[in-house]
């Protein structure tokens, strides 16, 4: 099978982490005799120091051209100033708008080899397995008006969270349809008792939820939610929340792994296995974002980058063995204590980005 894969690595540690991910798709592909045609292109800061923008014309021709995009992570100090009028972080959000990623997926499960590097108690972990769905290209992050201006009361400033019944309506179908496959439980997300969209978010989640008599469906007030998580993180199956609520809750989530360097992710334009979906290519990241603090240092855990891939060869390619291959090589690779800092406890052995990539490499080569 040939696989058509634009690649943009991006800021601060995305780089080295997507050049893990490369190492792994690359060797994926020859042991498993498919063809990796790879294109890599700008996004983020470094475009913008380039370029002057950070999503450049010439990037988004070749994600419309790939069949599937693997992405770092944007942003840092260096563009950070609250005057600047191109941001980093504007490559990522103007992607997902443009090729009309709305579904966000975000997997968080609990490896039993890491249970004590989770700030948790090892009994709360056991059984945790739960898909974030978010809502990616709505909301407070893209609604109009969206603006700063000075007038005689000083500055202010306005986002504006606006959803549309069909935004709702198709984001839901994506978590109900996610449900079918897993644990029948979708637990919807909202601000129901302060915010009109969080009324009509429970409105069409109890509507779209007739179509589904087999789900069990559950509201829950998005700081109860967040509660939630760190009491009884084993009761969730199907999270789906609209786009910033779920930015947030996907970072406490992730943390119950051990560590936010271990949460893949994959955004698409229709539910998974859904074919008809895949006309435009879907995007695949680790959730950590770039990580400043630690860019250079070879310190940065690939993992999250490398089980990206595993979601892209299972979503995008339709590739099962594939994807277990990676992801019971990360599996084994933990089960024997290598660790990145972000993972260490007492007896791991710690090792480097690029030794991290080389042993999950070496166990998918040797079949783990
Ligand atoms: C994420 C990131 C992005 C977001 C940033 C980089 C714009 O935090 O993918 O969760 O807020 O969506
Ligand atoms: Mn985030």
């Amino acid at each position: 099978m040939k696989l058509n894969v634009a690649i943009l690595p991006g800021d601060g540690v995305g780089p080295e982490v997507t050049k893990e991910a490369e190492k792994i798709l690359n060797l994926v592909a020859e042991k498993f005799g498919h063809k990796l045609d790879s294109s890599t292109g700008l996004i983020g800061g470094s475009a913008i120091d380039e370029t002057g923008t950070a999503l450049p014309d010439n990037t988004l021709d070749i994600c419309r051209k790939s069949d599937a995009i693997l992405f770092g992570a944007v942003g840092g100090p260096k563009w950070d100033s609250a005057s600047a009028n191109t941001r980093p972080e504007d490559g990522i959000l103007a992607i997902r708008k443009e090729l009309g990623l709305f579904a966000n997926i975000r997997p968080v499960k609990a490896y039993d080899s890491l249970t004590h590097s989770s700030p948790l108690k090892e009994e709360r972990l056991s059984g945790v397995d739960m898909v974030i769905v978010r809502e990616l290209t709505g909301g407070l992050y893209f609604a109009e008006p969206k603006k700063r201006w000075t007038d005689k009361s000083g500055r202010q400033a306005v986002d504006t969270l606006l959803y549309s019944e069909e935004e709702i309506f198709r984001i839901m179908n994506v978590a109900f349809e996610l449900a079918t496959t897993r644990k029948l439980k979708v637990t919807s997300v909202d601000k129901f008792n302060v915010l009109e969209t969080g009324r009509l978010w429970r409105e069409v989640a109890n509507e779209v939820s007739s179509n589904y008599p087999n789900i069990h469906l559950e509201h829950m007030l998005v700081d109860n939610a967040a509660m939630q998580l760190v009491r009884a993180p084993a009761n969730f199956d199907v999270i789906v929340s609209e786009n910033t609520f779920g930015d947030i809750l996907s970072d406490e989530a992730s943390v119950l792994t051990g560590s936010m360097g271990m949460l893949p992710s994959a955004s698409l334009s229709g539910s998974i296995g859904d074919s008809s979906a895949l006309h435009t290519a879907s995007l695949y990241e680790p959730i950590h974002g770039s990580a400043p603090d630690i860019q250079g240092m070879g310190v940065a855990n690939p993992i999250a980058a490398i089980l990206s891939v595993a979601m892209m060869v299972r979503y995008s390619f339709g590739l099962q063995q594939e994807a277990n291959a990676i992801e019971l090589a990360v599996q084994s690779t933990l089960d024997h204590q290598y660790r990145t800092p972000d993972l260490a406890t007492d007896n791991s052995v710690v090792v480097s980005t690029s030794e991290m990539g080389n042993q999950i490499a070496s166990r998918i080569n040797n079949d783990n």
